[in-house]
């Protein structure tokens, strides 16, 4: 059954990312356009240095470890994700797309209990205000509340995931995490703590607003 305001990518099933088609349902975010500069940085990162280990941390549809594992045949990518549901959609995804053998997907919150280090961490958590978050009929208000809501000024998650980075990444690693314009500066900040030594820098995305922070640790 179709409701107002539902995102065409839930009435189909498919959302187009980065040259593929993902698998998408309410459990997970639709991918969205912004996301792909993410996927350009990292993959030109990785072209550049031959560094292969990944950390998708939020993986929802799987649409980065997928892209990036399907870009690269030698990439080996772990996810996360808080949502086993989710978790079951980007399964699936990698295993149509033929990468399943070199993605793990994990549930865990922000990342695995282990030891890993990796080369890029990329991250596409919730950051939008939990008081800003749209409901129906906004097409946001279809997507699952875990996916969008960011605590309080939007950078919950972000605090968690920069509160265990600097032991994630290997030195030289490249982390990429996608936020809202509004909490850039607030994430800028919170990268240069948890990595006083790194080059960090804001870029834009195609409507030309500030939309991730990299930081070359
Ligand atoms: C904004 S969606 C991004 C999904 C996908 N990476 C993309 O770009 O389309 C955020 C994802 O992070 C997951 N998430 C929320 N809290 C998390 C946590 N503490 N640890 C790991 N994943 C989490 C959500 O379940 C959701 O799938």
């Amino acid at each position: 059954m179709t409701t107002l305001g539902m995102p065409q990518a839930y009435v189909s099933g498919w959302k187009g990312f980065y040259r593929r088609e993902f698998a998408v349902n309410e459990h997970v975010l639709v991918p969205r356009p912004e996301t792909e500069h993410l996927i350009e940085d990292a993959l030109e990162f990785m072209h550049a240095t031959a560094r292969r280990r990944v950390l998708d941390v939020g993986t929802g549809s799987g649409a980065i470890a997928c892209t990036i594992a399907s870009e690269l045949f030698d990439a080996i990518v772990t996810a996360t994700d808080v949502s086993i549901r989710a978790l079951a959609v980007a399964a699936k995804n990698a295993a149509r797309l033929g990468v399943g053998g070199r993605c793990t997907f994990a549930l865990a919150d922000i990342a695995p209990a282990d030891n890993e280090r990796y080369d890029v961490i990329v991250a596409n958590l919730p950051y939008i205000p939990s008081a800003d978050v749209p409901q129906k009929p906004d097409p946001v208000g279809f997507e699952p509340r875990v996916a969008t809501d960011g605590g309080a000024d939007g950078l919950e998650l972000y605090r968690k995931l920069l509160a265990v980075a600097p032991r994630l990444a290997c030195a030289g690693a490249l982390v990429l995490m996608e936020a809202a314009p509004p909490t850039m500066p607030g994430l800028r900040a919170l990268a240069n703590e948890a990595f006083p030594q790194a080059a960090i820098t804001v870029h834009r995305d195609y409507a030309g607003l500030e939309r991730y922070v990299r930081v070359a640790a």
